[in-house]
């Protein structure tokens, strides 16, 4: 079923070379990567709809890491980039999973982009599972709608999911702290929002410049990551009293381990998130502190090859119960904009399809800071 007429062709941000061989052993996602993206703005068919899938007229793609990560690393020649998406529904796979959604419906979240030929949201059309998307709510506008994608999912698994909260959550003790490391960045803002949603009191590191910003979403406490091992660590101890439980490391590069695992109370169950693979030593920095790593990929509930361009495969495994806390996570997300206090990142129109990557480089290269770059596709 569909609401309007809808072209065989599509422009979209295609793999035109394949990305290097990959040589590197680990870490899968480190900045060492090739110099070049290799994607650019092609014609190709507009996706073909599984059962479970709807096709959505995309209206804005925002921008995460892993699209130029992708391009330079990983990606197939054919393969959509892109991820994160708003847009409107425009056609019905033959048995949805969510019978709520319905032609014309204001949708977004995010797909599995970079790795395969008709998945992708740098595209005027995209397919995307029913039930692993959300209807937009009246209080936000489809360009913030399309900022809550891979760096909101990879939030609710670190601090719910990985934690074996309940979701939606509930009131942590009170004042209990939450350390947020790189708390200006994409996954920092929702971090501090979802902190501050579950009752907890927000510690955010951050360059001084972004101290505004965090307070804007919540933080109690700004601390300078400048500042280093072990300067940051003490003030974490002296400002929660001892040292704190709950930590995420939103960046999860270079010193940011050493920096936040120093402020963590000694011998006292706490747990840290990170984001990216963390070297080994990472895991004798503290012994009495568990390293949780997650992949947002998990939720999508599919085994794949991260490394298809590899003569090797790298497959990640599917996760029991991942695909189900996706689903979660987009049945909820409404009320927790809405009730919660959710809020979208700050965001920054960088063009459209065909400004995608100089996007990317300005990301790359360090220039994004405490915004969401977002496109404008239709
Ligand atoms: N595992 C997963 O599934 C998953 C999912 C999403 C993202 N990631 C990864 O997580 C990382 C963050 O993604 P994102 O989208 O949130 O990034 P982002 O918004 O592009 O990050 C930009 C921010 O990073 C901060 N920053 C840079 N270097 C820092 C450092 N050394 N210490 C503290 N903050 C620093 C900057 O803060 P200031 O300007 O305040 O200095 C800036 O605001 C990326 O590497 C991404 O690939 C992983």
């Amino acid at each position: 079923m569909s609401s309007d007429t809808i072209p065989e062709t599509m422009q979209a941000v295609v793999q035109n070379t394949s990305a290097r061989e990959y040589r590197q052993t680990s870490p899968i996602f480190s900045g060492t990567t090739h110099p070049e993206m290799k994607a650019s703005v092609q014609e190709v068919k507009v996706p073909q709809l599984d059962d479970n899938d709807v096709l959505v007229r995309v209206k804005f793609a925002a921008q995460n890491p892993t699209d130029w990560k992708h391009s330079a690393n990983m990606s197939p020649p054919g393969a959509i980039l892109g991820c994160d998406f708003s847009g409107t529904v425009v056609k019905l796979g033959r048995n949805l999973k969510n019978p709520n959604i319905q032609l014309g419906d204001q949708v977004a979240g995010c797909v599995h982009g970079g790795l395969f030929k008709d998945k992708g949201s740098y595209a005027q059309y995209l397919r995307a599972e029913s039930d692993l998307i959300f209807k937009v709510p009246e209080s936000i506008n489809m360009e913030q709608a399309a900022t809550f994608g891979v760096a909101w999912v990879t939030t609710c698994q670190a601090m719910i999911s990985s934690q074996h909260k309940p979701f939606p959550p509930e009131k942590a003790a009170e004042g209990d702290w939450y350390v947020i490391y790189g708390a200006s960045s994409s996954v920092g803002l929702f971090a501090v929002s979802l902190g501050k949603a579950m009752g907890y009191r927000i510690m955010a590191i951050c360059s001084p410049h972004s101290y505004d910003l965090v307070r804007s979403y919540g933080a109690d406490e700004v601390l300078d990551y400048h500042e280093g091992d072990p300067g940051v660590g003490e003030a974490i101890k002296r400002i929660s009293g001892g040292g704190v439980i709950n930590g995420f490391d939103t960046i999860s590069e270079g010193a940011s381990f050493k920096i936040i695992l120093g402020g963590f109370k000694e011998n006292a169950g706490g747990q840290l998130n990170v984001i990216l693979p963390a070297p080994q030593e990472t895991y004798e920095i503290r012994k009495d502190v568990k390293v949780v790593s997650t992949l947002m990929y998990t939720l999508f509930g599919k085994a794949f090859n991260i490394t298809p361009t590899a003569y090797k495969p790298n497959v990640v495994a599917e996760v029991e119960g991942d695909r189900d806390f996706g689903v979660e996570i987009n049945k909820h997300t409404p009320e927790l904009i809405t009730k919660y206090g959710i809020k979208p990142n700050p965001v920054r129109i960088r063009g459209t399809l065909h400004d995608v990557t100089a996007g990317w480089e300005d990301m790359k290269t360090g220039k994004v800071s405490g915004v969401k770059l977002v496109y404008k596709i239709a």
